[in-house]
């Protein structure tokens, strides 16, 4: 049992709204809020022509809600594209935001929040070269996808691209006002990316409940979005028409997003920032490939914790040995990657051996290195980075 004596916060104010059909209702919903304006932030690709975006806009039209439409979000957005979508807030003057799709729309919308609030490139707050002096414009998350959790988290991901990083940045203002989380959205999601993202969601789960500053909140969280996730992806994947299941990753992905703000991740987005930056490999599929070999190495001194996870999701019993709970852990993520088509090694993701040099690079710096639960030395990480890169278990076992 962990020591739950250390001090903690947690704050999660977004009003979840979660339900079939709730995009019906969305409009009302953000009138609510006293917002009469809005930026209507979306991927240019197959979600801007879903039933569920005609839905959105058709609600915010009857409730009075003026949308302007900003449909040039492409996956892993960049600040450039953040300051458009500022700049068009601004010219508008509109009032709040509001984002239909995965992570890359809601985290271009929060950003796009933060700087029409405040007039400053994104990069300057997200490098800490400037503060904020005023709060995001009021953000509203409609989710297509299970697993960013961006729609009820802190955090944006901008790509710098003139050095090829992605940064994460936290700021309270960037919890949504609202999360309209509508399974039948998802319903329509590719079985890749259904994979993809569900992995994003469980790897949160999993980093948030090993962070060093885990508390007694968003352990309940993740240990149910674990269980849920491990009842649901594989069902999610083989049969994207199952609202059962579709149910269990939209609530997984939604609430984990609240946890993790509150403990931070660790070194598997640690590593899968860099791969996505500087490869476009996507944000989930890089977390999926990398998660058995994190944890495969931080077995060593995160054994108690992930027997946790392991009997959470059903991969052992609650009072297995810690050792052997640990393995579980592995296997089950394993037997799980390979269910749902996931590539071993990252060399499967396209990456090559004499990528790591400058994949490392960035990792050793990622912001939530000092919550891992192993101190890893600069070297242990480029060890374990040839490990996922190579494929091999064993190797970073023995790290
Ligand atoms: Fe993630």
């Amino acid at each position: 049992m962990k020591d739950y004596s250390s001090p903690f916060t947690y704050y999660g104010p977004t009003r979840l709204v979660f339900g079939r059909g709730v995009t019906a209702g969305a409009g009302g919903l953000v009138a609510g809020l006293g917002v009469r304006s809005a930026l209507l932030v979306c991927g240019s690709g197959a979600t801007r022509r879903s039933a569920g975006f005609a839905a959105l806009a058709a609600s915010l039209e009857a409730a009075g809600v003026r949308a302007t439409l900003f449909d040039k979000v492409t996956p892993d957005p960049h600040a450039a594209l953040v300051a458009e979508a500022a700049d068009a807030i601004r010219s508008g003057a509109l009032e709040a935001v509001v984002a239909y799709g995965g992570g890359s729309p809601i985290d271009c919308a929060k950003s796009a929040a933060l700087a029409a609030a405040n007039g400053g490139p994104i990069l300057d707050y997200v490098r800490g070269e400037a503060t904020p002096g005023r709060p995001a414009l009021p953000i509203v998350a409609v989710t297509s996808t299970a697993g960013t959790g961006s729609e009820m988290s802190s955090a944006a991901v901008t790509t710098d691209r003139a050095t090829g990083q992605k940064l994460g940045y936290t700021n309270e203002s960037f919890f949504p006002r609202l999360a309209i989380v509508d399974p039948e959205n998802h319903a329509s999601m590719p079985a890749g990316v259904t994979a993809a993202t569900g992995m994003d969601a469980l790897t949160h789960a999993v980093e948030s409940y090993l962070s060093l500053a885990a508390n007694p909140l968003s352990d309940a969280v993740n240990l149910r979005v674990v269980s849920m996730i491990a009842r649901s992806l594989a069902r999610a994947y083989r049969d994207g028409s199952d609202l059962e299941a579709r149910s269990g990753m939209a609530v997984a992905s939604a609430v984990a997003g609240v946890a993790f703000s509150q403990t931070g991740l660790g070194m598997v987005h640690g590593f899968a920032h860099p791969v996505g930056a500087r490869h476009g490999v996507a944000h989930g599929l890089a977390n999926a490939v990398i998660l058995p070999y994190v944890m495969s190495a931080l077995a060593r001194d995160a054994a108690p914790r992930m027997r946790d996870l392991a009997a959470a999701m059903g991969a052992c019993r609650p009072d297995a040995d810690e050792r052997s709970g640990a393995a579980a852990l592995v296997r089950v993520i394993v037997d799980l990657k390979k269910e749902l088509g996931v590539p071993e090694g990252l060399s499967g993701a396209g990456i090559a051996a004499s990528d790591a040099p400058a994949l490392l690079a960035d990792a050793i710096g990622y912001r939530s290195r000092p919550k891992s639960p192993r101190a890893f030395t600069d070297a242990e990480l480029g060890r374990l980075l040839d490990a996922a890169i190579a494929g091999d278990l064993e190797a970073a076992a023995a790290l």
